[in-house]
């Protein structure tokens, strides 16, 4: 991909990369002797590179970058343009879930996972464009999730911060494509890590968790058991999921959206096939023991949502 009159290096600009999906795609791309790898996490988290056998040198940069700090992405893209030219290919792979339940979630929850899952991408998908622009080449990868397809209980917000990358990643795809820059949203369903144990609980959430009093306790124990097992349980690892971007983004022509993994393709082939009012119905009675949730039986006739009316 790299152009100009003297080969250069294929430069990667990657959020998140000294854990999970991050890490194993960082790993992946150090076998290649072609990419300057610009391999960013946050300055907490930046440690971890050693402690993970990751060392700064010529052809891999150790940066600092919350991807929600405008300073630190500028910071990060202007030196990569400084001594690279630019950025060939930018991985927003940094993101993170909150789980909490509509009633309970506060505008500083919202705020703070849009900021890191939706935002933050797209404003350094801004700040990487205008030199991909100028070079008519590009890549920029998205990581997106299945719950940037469909949403569950307790994960609104998560969803909410996908749908919004999904959407903005699709207008941009379009924007970009004519000056010869690709854009992917890669999703993958879940993955076979501990990241769950990281998500983020809001205080009245985490109340609600603790309380079985608390009207949305089932809906936190049903689902935090549901989506443990999903994940301990999933074939897809950091490393299968982290060769499945490596495809995308060494393909010619790479598609909009690349589904990561079997729960992925599944959720997708759903949504396109089944209609939807039975879409939602199915989904409905497949989460885990959701007619107990409220005290009350659930309203089980397809094609209706809680008012009587075809859901969503
Ligand atoms: N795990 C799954 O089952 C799954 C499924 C679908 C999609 N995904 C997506 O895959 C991507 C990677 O997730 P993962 O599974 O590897 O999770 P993970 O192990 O929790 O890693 C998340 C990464 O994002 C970073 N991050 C969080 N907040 C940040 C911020 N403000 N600025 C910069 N970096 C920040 C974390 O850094 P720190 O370590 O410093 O917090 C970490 O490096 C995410 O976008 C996630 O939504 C994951």
């Amino acid at each position: 991909m790299g152009d100009g009159p003297s080969p250069r290096r294929r430069v990667v600009l990657l959020t998140g990369a000294s854990v999970g999906l991050g890490l194993a795609l960082a790993r992946l791309l150090m076998r290649d002797s072609e990419t300057q790898l610009v391999l960013t996490a946050r300055e907490s988290s930046l440690p971890r590179f050693a402690e993970h056998g990751i060392t700064e040198g010529e052809r891999v940069w150790l940066r600092a970058l919350d991807i929600t700090d405008d300073r630190q992405r500028r910071a990060v893209v202007e030196e990569a343009e400084q001594t690279f030219g630019g950025v060939d290919v930018l991985i927003n792979n940094a993101g993170l879930t909150y789980r909490t339940v509509a009633e309970y979630a506060t505008p500083l929850e919202l705020s703070h996972q849009m900021a890191v899952n939706y935002e933050g991408p797209m404003a350094l998908s801004a700040l990487v464009l205008p030199k991909m622009r100028e070079r008519k080449a590009g890549r920029i990868i998205q990581v997106s999730s299945a719950g940037g397809l469909v949403a569950m209980p307790t994960m609104g917000l998560y969803s909410a911060s996908k749908f919004a990358l999904e959407a903005a990643s699709e207008a941009m795809h379009y924007e970009v494509r004519p000056f010869g820059i690709r854009v992917s949203l890669v999703l993958p369903g879940f993955i076979r890590s501990p990241s769950f144990l990281k998500s983020v609980v809001g205080e009245h959430s985490r109340r609600a968790t603790e309380d079985p009093g608390d009207p949305y306790n089932p809906h936190f124990t049903n689902m935090d058991r549901f989506i443990e097992r999903m994940m301990n349980f999933a074939k897809a690892s950091p490393e299968s999921v982290a060769s499945c971007v490596l495809k995308t983004m060494e393909r010619r022509r790479p598609p909009l959206r690349v589904l990561a993994t079997w729960d992925a393709r599944l959720l997708w082939w759903f949504r396109r096939f089944i209609p939807h009012p039975l879409n939602i119905w199915l989904t409905y009675r497949m989460l885990p023991g959701i007619r107990g949730w409220g005290g009350a039986e659930g309203d089980e006739t397809p094609g209706t949502g809680s008012s009587g009316s075809p859901a969503r």
